[in-house]
């Protein structure tokens, strides 16, 4: 075959290719203005070969579409390939997205000749991505609401669980305290005609237990006051309440939080009834002048509470040798709630040494 026939031969070659590929095809001139478009690209646009050729590129691109386009056929200009996309209307009316795969060409002189362009319509695509966006902060619209959910159905949870605790709390010292205090009354009313001497000494018992009734009735009702952490935030309400304590005892606080997880409710929950028990005794029995407290998690999932004071401290031997008459609840109930955390409780003091209360939570793995 001679060397013109294979030339033509590859011409009409490129020419069935071109009128029947599945993109658009468009050649600038080096004013931009089209020269050649196949039929692919007359029905992307939806104008007919007419009445593109010779127009302005720009003439068919929409709002901030047209500074791409004058930017990108700037990149032409200096020999630059490149890919990009336009919005354009089409003769319908209607928008169409483009996406647009640009290079420059060259005359035989090396002389800038203008751009051939291949074009695809990326409009069902554009509107399936705005779909997917949408549906997707749905999604997460949702998500948060059932988190939202599940963090106040697991709020109730630790409620419930608080109110079961103390039910039990004025099981154990009020009820119990009440009944018997009853069968000794009317055991003294039988006893008053007879026997005045054993009356006495069950009234003087009687009102040593309703003594402490008394004081553990405000354990309980003091028990049953605890701030809404879940509004507030916690490290907010126990900052609040160690400027309270400030302003009220005179006794000043240094309040060190380091906390790298959240804590579950009733973690919360716990851990603010032993610092207020803790902050209590200070109160009551330390005569201290400052207290430390350090709440902090380590890398192991434990939380670390330590509350320190520089008081007069005491003989914890003694103590606890006494608090079972004593009826003494503010270390007892300390340990007590560090327990049902899962947790260990220690008390480190000696007199004239200020107090160290010690407690240590493991987290679970999602405190939440
Ligand atoms: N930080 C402290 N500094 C000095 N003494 C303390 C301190 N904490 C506790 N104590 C001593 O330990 C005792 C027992 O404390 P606990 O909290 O168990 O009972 P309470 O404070 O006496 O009574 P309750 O807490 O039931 O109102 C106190 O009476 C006090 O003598
Ligand atoms: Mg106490």
């Amino acid at each position: 075959m001679k060397k013109t026939d294979t030339k033509s031969e590859l011409a009409k070659t490129y020419g069935i290719l071109i009128k029947n590929m599945g993109e658009g095809l468009c050649v600038l001139d080096k004013n931009f203005a089209p020269t050649f478009v196949n039929p692919k690209f007359c029905e992307i646009i939806g104008y007919s070969r007419d009445e593109i050729l010779g127009k302005s590129a720009f003439q068919f691109v929409k709002g901030k579409s047209r500074e791409i386009l004058k930017k990108e056929l700037e990149k032409r200009a200096k020999g630059e390939s490149s890919r990009y996309t336009v919005k354009v209307r089409k003769k319908n009316g209607e928008e169409a997205f483009l996406l647009i795969s640009g290079v420059s060409r060259f005359d035989k002189k090396g002389k800038f000749a203008g751009t051939i362009a291949i074009v695809s319509d990326i409009t069902e695509r554009k509107r399936l991505e705005k779909e997917l966006e949408e549906r997707t902060m749905e999604l997460e619209k949702e998500v948060k609401k059932r988190t939202q959910l599940l963090v106040d159905l697991y709020r109730g949870v630790a409620v419930s669980e608080e109110r079961s605790r103390l039910a039990q709390e004025i099981h154990d010292s009020l009820a119990q305290t009440l009944a018997t205090s009853l069968c000794k009354t009317e055991m003294c009313e039988k006893l008053l005609g007879d026997n005045q001497l054993e009356a006495r000494r069950e009234l003087s018992e009687l009102r040593k237990m309703l003594g402490r009734s008394v004081s553990s009735t405000r354990h309980v009702i003091f028990g049953l006051q605890f701030p809404n952490f879940h509004r507030a935030g916690f490290i907010a309400v126990l900052k609040q309440y160690f400027q309270e304590f400030e302003r009220k005892s005179g006794i000043s606080c240094d309040l060190k939080v380091k906390l790298e997880r959240s804590l579950a409710v009733r973690t919360q929950v716990g851990i603010y009834q032993i610092i207020r028990e803790a902050m209590n005794n200070v109160r009551k029995h330390a005569t201290a002048k400052r207290v430390d407290l350090e709440l902090r998690t380590d890398r192991d999932g434990n939380l670390h509470l330590i509350i320190e004071d520089n008081g007069k401290g005491f003989c914890l031997k003694k103590i606890l040798a006494r608090s079972k008459s004593a009826k003494r609840f503010g270390l007892k109930g300390m340990r007590e709630r560090a327990k049902r955390l899962g947790g260990s409780f220690a008390v480190e003091t000696a007199r004239g040494q200020g107090t160290r209360i010690k407690v240590k939570v493991p987290l679970k793995k999602k405190e939440k």
